[in-house]
């Protein structure tokens, strides 16, 4: 029998370089994209264009931050055998597209953005740049080809957008695009350890992965509990216990994690008793990372590699698709001045 192989679907999602990646990112996407690559053609774009929208005062910040970024994926098990990793400003067909697409935004839909929205109530002197991201991420999305975009609910109007920038380039310019589809996954938040909002690096409330173990323990330490609870005889509370909401995350064994809520809501267990247990979880779960960091510290030809060789495959798929896109849109080149006597007596 003839062998057919079947294309898998390609998934493309990213991260922004403006920092150490911390545990928020590893329930909220990484521990996700590990599971992805081993069944879709997965690109795994680091943003630094995207970047700049935040930092453009502080490049040298972005440029460490995406070598920081790709060790901590390599580190958590992303695999550059398995998956493609891509570098944004490595593309420069990434701005063209997302330049060209712009013409075709209305600037309603960008005004309609539900993160931008919310990000412009938080900074008054957003730049054009920054205003402009969710037309950018269209541009990324449709670059690559790709058919599903891993998102939690709250990223769903993103989707939506691409679909209508694509669905509207393709009636003006002829079909070029095919429509993604949102992979929908759950939204797992992790709070911070104030307890207060998610965890975010700027809020200082992170336990990083490239963290030590003797940091990792002081950090428990200062995470908040049950501020109703005066002694460790006093019954506890659960709801809003930001030490329990970690262990929900990490704790590997769901019935024993179970039996400990027990016994901390009935006065059994104290508060540096629940700490010393999460402290031994997190730096049990994070030790293979950090054996896998200072592998790739000790060899940053594996990490130089494993970014060269992503961006060039995201190159050629790049190149291709703007050699439709340009030919769609009539982004000619030189045609124009073949045809000058044409064009000047129309
Ligand atoms: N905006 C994403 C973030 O906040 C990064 C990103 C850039 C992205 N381009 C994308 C995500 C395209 C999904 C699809 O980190």
């Amino acid at each position: 029998m003839p062998k057919t192989s079947v294309a898998k679907d390609r998934i493309l999602t990213g991260m922004r370089p403006t920092g150490p990646l911390h545990l928020g990112h590893y329930v909220g996407a990484l521990e996700n994209w590990i599971k992805l690559q081993a069944k879709y053609d997965c690109h795994f774009l680091i943003a630094d264009y995207q970047a700049f929208g935040d930092y453009a005062d502080n490049i040298d910040k972005i440029r460490d931050s995406v070598i920081e970024v790709t060790i901590d994926w390599l580190s958590v098990g992303l695999d550059p055998q398995k998956t493609t990793f891509v570098v944004q400003s490595y593309v420069p067909e990434h701005a063209e597209l997302s330049m060209l697409l712009s013409m075709i935004t209305p600037k309603v839909l960008i005004d309609r953005n539900p993160t931008l929205k919310a990000e412009s109530l938080l900074q008054k002197d957003i730049s054009l740049g920054f205003y402009n991201y969710p037309a950018s991420q269209v541009a990324d999305i449709l670059l690559s080809r790709a058919n599903l975009v891993p998102v939690g609910e709250d990223q769903l109007p993103h989707i939506e957008l691409t679909r209508e920038i694509a669905r509207k380039f393709n009636r003006m310019y002829g079909e070029i695009f095919a429509l993604p589809n949102a992979l929908l996954g759950r939204v797992p938040r992790l709070v911070g350890l104030d307890g207060k909002a998610k965890m975010s690096k700027s809020l200082g409330n992170c336990i990083y992965l490239s963290d030590d173990a003797q940091t990792v323990e002081k950090k428990v330490k200062k995470m908040f509990t049950d501020p109703t609870r005066l002694k460790s005889t006093d019954p506890g509370h659960i709801e809003g216990n930001v030490v329990f909401m970690y262990l929900d995350a990490f704790y590997p064994d769901q019935a024993e994690l179970k039996n400990l809520k027990k016994q901390y809501k009935e006065g059994k267990l104290g508060d540096v008793t629940v700490k010393g247990i999460l402290t031994e979880v997190l730096n049990k779960f994070l030790e293979p990372i950090r054996e896998k960091r200072a592998y790739f510290q000790a060899h940053p030809e594996l990490v130089r590699e494993a970014l060269l060789e992503g961006t060039s495959k995201a190159q050629k798929l790049a190149a291709h698709t703007m050699l439709e896109v340009r030919y769609a849109m009539k982004i000619t080149g030189y045609e124009d001045i073949k045809n000058i006597k044409k064009i000047i007596s129309k």
